[in-house]
């Protein structure tokens, strides 16, 4: 057996099997480029679920991680760290929020807007105690914890983990009317993801989000937007929620945010919500730690001044043409917003998954989601010529 074939017999016998990833065992990383234990070389087009903004291995992201790791690493919240005040200043500087809340996985940011929002429901808003309600959407996908899983629609995400916590209603996404209707007194949010990443790239009708503001703002309602996936460049603007010219209330961000080097997630909100917790209310060890501030700073940075957020909204609209420019009768709909991309296939095709061996063996790596549809969401840096041959595969893998 050859070294890929021991590490994934090794990853099947002792590796719980919550996940079903493509047989490539990956050694190596560089800007769009990644390398299996064969030296065969691929071109990423799932960024690690857009965490890899900024390209694999960033030198700058990895100089400022590898001098602050000689430096500090951890001191805990019990303590304060020389690196925390600056991200919260550009962190606040780049997004306008008032009130900042570091964590380190995006559950954990979308847990935390849960509670603070309650909290504000009741302290603010004047909710009776234990009423509370925040709206979300159909085939959302959040995160991985028993109150996210909680209000999941997806059958694989949540049979067999009840019992539920409670408090969540459900309203078809990209409806504002159905929305409307499901307010009540007592509705505190509306968690949303700007375009629905896991459910298969799926990009709500124009104005959509523009009547949600609305919406919110009418009835005192928190709209809380998780950017985790659409945030940080990846849909052509620095937060997706630009393209309506819209702002929410309460933004998560997290995956990009470290440019893959690290789990770092916020909460990014106005004072009034996360005002709301006091010392001893919420917290985690690793939160806020120097090391995960020094990272994102760097991440930040680098989105930022290398133009990347730009790219992403020229390459990804070049990227779309050309994935519409394919004649195939296997292919339903292409779609897209910056370098978030799917092609969905036929209920005949037979499911996506085929084709993204098709591509690995032709050196692109993409992600099937949902069975018929193929993600594609190359980092940020993706040049012309790479998405002229990306495209050119696709082409190939799918006629
Ligand atoms: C929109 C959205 N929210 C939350 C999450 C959860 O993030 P994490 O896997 O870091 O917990 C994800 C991950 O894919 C996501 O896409």
């Amino acid at each position: 057996m050859n070294t890929s074939s021991n590490l994934i017999a090794t990853e099947q016998r002792l590796g719980a099997n919550n996940y079903k990833p493509l047989d490539v065992v990956l050694t190596r990383g560089e800007g769009v480029h990644v390398w299996d234990t064969d030296g065969m070389r691929y071109l990423d087009c799932l960024s690690a679920y857009s965490a890899v903004n900024q390209g694999h291995c960033h030198p700058r992201i990895l100089a400022a991680m590898v001098e602050q790791a000689g430096r500090l690493t951890l001191t805990s919240r019990a303590f304060r760290n020389d690196q925390l005040a600056y991200l919260y200043e550009e962190l606040a500087a780049l997004t306008g929020s008032h009130k900042i809340l570091p964590m380190n996985s995006g559950a954990e940011a979308v847990e935390t807007a849960i509670k603070a929002v309650r909290k504000w429901g009741y302290e603010v808003k004047g909710v009776p105690e234990g009423q509370a309600e925040i709206i979300v959407c159909a085939n959302n996908f959040h995160g991985r914890t028993l109150s996210i899983i909680s209000f999941s629609t997806d059958p694989d995400a949540r049979a067999g983990f009840g019992p539920y916590t409670p408090g969540f209603r459900t309203v078809p996404f990209g409806d504002a009317e159905a929305l409307a209707a499901a307010i009540n007194a007592n509705t505190v949010a509306v968690l949303i993801e700007p375009i629905q990443g896991e459910a298969g790239v799926i990009i709500p009708p124009a104005g959509y989000f523009t009547r949600v503001r609305e919406l919110c703002t009418a009835n005192n309602v928190t709209l809380i937007l998780d950017e985790i996936q659409t945030g940080l460049g990846r849909t052509g603007r620095l937060l997706a929620e630009e393209h309506e010219g819209i702002e929410a209330d309460v933004t998560l961000i997290g995956k990009a945010l470290s440019g893959g080097f690290y789990p770092v997630s916020a909460v990014l909100s106005n004072s009034e919500v996360l005002g709301v917790l006091k010392p001893g209310q919420h917290g985690s060890t690793f939160g806020g730690n120097p090391l995960a501030c020094a990272v994102a700073r760097a991440a930040l940075k680098v989105l930022v001044e290398e133009g990347m957020i730009e790219n992403a909204e020229k390459m990804g609209d070049y990227f779309l043409e050309g994935l519409s420019s394919i004649r195939s009768n296997i292919v339903k709909d292409v779609r897209g917003r910056g370098l978030m991309l799917a092609v969905e296939l036929e209920p005949e095709a037979g499911g996506a998954r085929q084709y993204c061996y098709a591509l690995k063996d032709l050196g692109l790596l993409a992600k099937d989601t949902h069975d018929h549809t193929i993600r594609f969401a190359p980092p940020l840096v993706i040049t012309r010529d790479q998405v002229d041959w990306a495209v050119e595969q696709i082409e190939k893998a799918l006629t």
